[in-house]
């Protein structure tokens, strides 16, 4: 959800309007996404690096999330949007956990979207992760070294429970991964789009959809 920053600045307004102003545009698109029957949302919302950018705009971050949170729980509910979450979580204010945990608690037995936030995440910490975990097991006896194939590696990913993604869509115009599901986006469509975030609504989700049934994948075959 990249362009925050700069649609506030085009506007000579704070950083902090232009992520309030994204968060309209994450409420359109959830229920752009309920509309076309997509299963599953991840949305890149807080990286590890991100924990780099002055404090007023991290925790005025965790403040919108939380309010976002109180304010859509019902429609989310109401939309069969369960609310799950990716990343260190346990690195986020004990206030923005607490929203998170409550939300995900009401939203579990949702069937209609599967809604995933990226929060405090890195695609590189997370292969860490795995890769102890895997090496955890090794050392306790339960999994032999040559057992370990993809399908052990993505059942130690936080990604688990979810299928790869089929489509990355990325605003702004940047041409970049920024750690962002490095393992899971292997053949995965990319659609880039100039719009930036704050701008970007069902339209212009509808207009990615469009585009991604048009390509021709092969997953390396012909
Ligand atoms: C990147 O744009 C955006 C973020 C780091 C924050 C994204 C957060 C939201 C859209 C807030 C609402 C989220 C939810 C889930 C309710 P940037 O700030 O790097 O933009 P720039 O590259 O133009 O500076």
């Amino acid at each position: 959800m990249d362009g925050n920053g700069r649609w506030a600045h085009g506007k000579g307004l704070e950083r902090l309007n232009g992520h309030e102003r994204g968060a309209e545009a994450v409420r359109d698109c959830v229920k752009g996404c309920r509309e076309l029957g997509v299963e599953y949302l991840t949305l890149y919302a807080f990286s590890t690096e991100n924990w780099k950018r002055p404090k007023a705009e991290v925790m005025g971050l965790m403040k919108l999330l939380e309010r976002f949170i109180s304010k859509e729980l019902p429609e989310l509910n109401a939309q069969g949007v369960r609310l799950q979450t990716i990343g260190r979580t346990s690195d986020l204010p004990e206030s923005t956990r607490a929203a998170l945990s409550g939300a995900i608690e009401s939203t579990a037995a949702n069937t209609g979207l599967t809604l995933v936030l990226a929060l405090s995440y890195s695609s590189r910490v997370e292969i860490v992760d795995a890769v102890q975990s895997l090496a955890r097991e090794v050392q306790a006896g339960r999994l032999n070294p040559a057992a370990i194939d993809e399908a052990a590696i993505a059942r130690h990913l936080y990604t688990r429970d979810y299928p790869d993604p089929e489509l990355l869509i990325r605003t702004s115009g940047e041409m970049r991964l920024s750690n962002f599901l490095l393992w899971q986006l292997s053949y995965t469509e990319f659609y880039i789009t100039d719009t930036l975030w704050p701008d970007f609504r069902k339209d212009d989700l509808y207009e990615a959809v469009r585009a991604f049934g048009k390509r021709q994948r092969r997953f390396g075959g012909i």
